[in-house]
């Protein structure tokens, strides 16, 4: 293998706190990577740093591990600007909007569905992610949900089964059928292409009883759990998130403070997802008091027609910094180390000697800037697995 030195690294974000600062970032001023093939060998201040066979210079830039989006809906067709229009002239977001991206993504063809998730990749790999999650949930049949996951397993690794997306157009007079079908024929289906199983979790969508039912069946099948929790209202998601252990609790706009302690107390991840916020113009999760009661979060982009259409973390961190009083350090964790735990990954979403040479180049001296200057694209170059893709 090669070995490369990058050097010249204004701030480097390493997430291993034993190294540079001593913060949960790691971060080390004037600083130098060195990597062999795919992995990170070493990280520290530029002027230890070990001789290897080639040295690319970083020119004072900073440099921070690729983004962990850990929650997008990319199989889809269609857009739903209508829908937006209406929002933004006063109308509220409700769930049943997905029925329009069902119609469209079972009437596409599977190159269009592959062609689309290729396409909201491309935008999100040139904005800094290298790992994304993605799930069904817009076709809510056997064959569309299969298709579904069939298709997202040729993009990434992270691929999330949720039939139990609202209850199928097909089975509006039979929600128990319905429930039965995401438990049984769908799940056989869809399992052998999926690492996780989800539900929405939401009145209007699966209610606490039949989303247990849906995630200990997607357990029993070898699937892991994550859920779309108290997102438009309070609800049992969180709580039952924490109890079957899931990786992950999404959303989590409307909490208790029995909520709030749960995921305190587990090894579930609160998901924040501020552009379905910004979208629908609902009130932001309350970031503040999940960090100041010890939970982890994680910050991802919901990337879907309806709710939040941006496949941008940048832009995710910044709504995070001003709008849910995150610091720039915290919402660069969550983008990062926050969302390779809500992955369960620790191979991802840092760079220290071991982990997967992914990094995100920034045309800044520091990933502060990813809040002060929202809107501008300062990721300058994306490195996967040691090799430059963007
Ligand atoms: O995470 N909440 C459920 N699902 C998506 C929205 C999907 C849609 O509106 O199409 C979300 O926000
Ligand atoms: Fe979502």
């Amino acid at each position: 293998m090669t070995t490369t030195v990058i050097t010249n690294i204004a701030s480097l974000v390493t997430n291993d706190p034993t190294l540079g600062d001593g913060s949960p970032l790691g971060l080390v001023q004037d600083a130098a990577l060195v990597l062999d093939g795919d992995r990170v060998v070493w990280a520290g201040p530029a002027a230890q740093a070990p001789a290897a066979d080639q040295r690319v210079d970083a020119a004072g830039r900073a440099v921070i591990p690729g983004f962990v989006d850990s929650h997008s809906h990319l199989v889809f067709a269609g857009d739903r600007t209508a829908e937006f229009n209406a929002r933004m002239s006063g109308q509220a977001y409700k769930a049943g909007g997905i029925r329009t991206t069902v119609a469209a993504t079972r009437a596409a063809t599977d190159a269009e569905l592959s062609a689309n998730v290729a396409r909201y990749l491309e935008e999100a790999l040139r904005q800094g992610t290298t790992t994304f999650e993605t799930k069904s949930g817009y076709g809510l049949t056997v064959e569309d949900e299969a298709r579904a996951l069939r298709i997202a397993a040729e993009h990434t690794d992270e691929v999330t089964y949720l039939g139990a997306h609202i209850v199928s157009p097909d089975y509006a007079d039979d929600p128990a059928g319905y429930v039965d079908l995401v438990t049984g024929a769908m799940l056989d289906a869809c399992a052998p292409y999926a690492r996780w199983v989800d539900v929405f979790c939401e009145k209007g969508a699966f209610d606490g009883d039949q989303a247990r039912a849906i995630l200990t069946a997607g357990k029993a099948k070898g699937l892991l759990p994550r859920v779309h929790a108290n997102q438009l209202s309070y609800g049992p998601g969180v709580q039952l998130a924490v109890e079957l252990d899931a990786a992950s609790a999404d959303h989590c706009t409307h909490l208790t403070d029995a909520d709030v302690d749960a995921l305190a107390s587990g090894n579930t991840v609160a998901t924040l997802l501020p552009g379905a916020e910004f979208s629908t113009r609902a009130e932001w999760p309350d970031a503040r008091r999940l960090l100041d009661a010890g939970v982890t979060v994680a910050l991802s982009t919901d990337c879907n027609p309806g709710s939040s259409f941006t496949s941008s973390v940048p832009f995710c961190i910044a709504l995070a910094v001003r709008d849910m009083h995150m610091t720039p350090d915290e919402a660069l964790w969550s983008a990062t180390a926050g969302g390779a735990a809500a992955l369960r990954r620790t191979d991802v979403g840092r760079l220290t000697p071991g982990t997967r040479a992914d990094l995100t180049f920034l045309a800044a001296p520091s990933h502060v800037h990813l809040a002060y200057r929202p809107g501008v694209p300062l990721v300058s170059e994306v490195w996967r697995r040691g090799v430059r893709v963007a």
